[in-house]
């Protein structure tokens, strides 16, 4: 069966990393077949949209989608785009790869993060001037959702170490949910889980992180603790991810547009050709994840490299390299 991927590559480096991912996809081998959606902010611009209604509806259709990222109307579009393919998980692991210089170069640590609510359910309002709130929003719904996702993924995938990271001491009612239904689906399962206060956590992670392995984490203590640990492996360029739902899922880097290099063919094209490594493994085809993982550690270790991990190849010559390695 041939799958149909949506393909949305959006702003700046989403232009350059987006075609190398595709590039390594079809050197995998696989039978895809690719569908092209536009977002973002030249979209924007153009059509006064950043997500036009026929980009969610190729989203909607696919098996799997592929984005790149988007500029500054990131919250306009991937937002929707993770509920127009119904995930409530993002995956996001972070590895130290042999041969770079890692600040931590023992990190093997996966962020498993809520994907629809808390302070990103997007519930603002300015009361009057000067004066503005933010509404987090936390359900028994989700958090047992998003807990069983997590130990789950600690169990399959050989992770003997599940964290809860939450702030329940300071936000009594939502992370006291939070943990509470996070802490009772370990009891379920029997469980080894520890829980920690995100903040102290943080630190935690810096200084040790060979001490953790699966972090289940609310919204946003999920997207600032996975680029922490992205400084620890080496950057933003090797973070990829997963947005997983019960019938869709998205992949997509961890990093934006990165408008400071964008247009200099030299993004590190390791992060979304991870993502795509990831999207393989979520589509059933795990042995051709596997030699793409292979091929991109491969190259990460022996050159070339880009810039931002100390080399000075660019986006092309490193994703012929990893296309050759396959
Ligand atoms: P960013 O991730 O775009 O860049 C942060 C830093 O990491 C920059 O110095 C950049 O050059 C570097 N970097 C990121 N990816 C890299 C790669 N593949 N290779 C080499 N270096 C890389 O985050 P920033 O600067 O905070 O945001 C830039 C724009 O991206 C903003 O407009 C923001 O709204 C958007 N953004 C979009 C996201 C998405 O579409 N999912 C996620 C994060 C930010
Ligand atoms: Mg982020």
């Amino acid at each position: 069966m041939t799958h149909e991927i949506a393909v949305i590559p959006g702003d700046g480096i989403g232009q350059e990393v987006t075609p190398a991912a595709i590039d390594v996809l079809e050197a995998a081998p696989v039978d895809f077949e690719f569908v092209h959606g536009d977002a973002g902010d030249a979209v924007l611009e153009e059509t006064g949209e950043a997500l036009p209604q026929e980009t969610r509806d190729i989203a909607a259709d696919a098996d799997a989608t592929l984005f790149g990222a988007a500029g500054e109307t990131a919250a306009d579009v991937i937002l929707p785009l993770r509920s127009v393919v119904g995930s409530f998980a993002n995956v996001r692991p972070a590895h130290a790869y042999p041969g770079l210089d890692a600040v931590q170069p023992q990190t093997d640590l996966v962020f498993i993060r809520e994907n629809t609510e808390g302070v990103y359910a997007g519930i603002e309002s300015e009361i009057t001037d000067g004066v503005t709130t933010c509404t987090r929003v936390i359900t028994e719904e989700a958090s047992r959702d998003i807990a069983e996702f997590g130990f789950d993924y600690a169990n399959q995938n050989g992770y003997d170490d599940v964290t809860i990271a939450h702030k329940a001491n300071v936000m009594r009612t939502t992370d006291g949910l939070f943990l509470d239904v996070a802490e009772s689906v370990g009891d379920e399962r029997s469980a080894d889980y520890d829980t920690a206060l995100m903040d102290a956590l943080a630190m935690h992670l810096i200084k040790h992180p060979e001490e953790y392995g699966v972090v289940i984490c609310p919204n946003l203590a999920g997207d600032m603790l996975s680029d922490l640990a992205a400084g620890l492996v080496g950057g933003l360029g090797l973070l990829p991810s997963a947005n997983v739902g019960p019938d869709n899922a998205l992949f997509e880097p961890v990093h934006g547009s990165a408008p400071d290099i964008a247009g200099q063919g030299v993004a590190n094209p390791s992060a979304m050709i991870l993502s795509a490594a990831m999207m393989l493994d979520h589509l059933g085809y795990g042995e051709e994840g596997d030699r793409v993982r292979a091929a991109v550690e491969d190259v990460l270790d022996s050159g070339p490299r880009t810039p931002d991990l100390g080399g000075d190849a660019g986006t092309e010559a490193v994703t012929d390299a990893i296309v050759d390695r396959l």
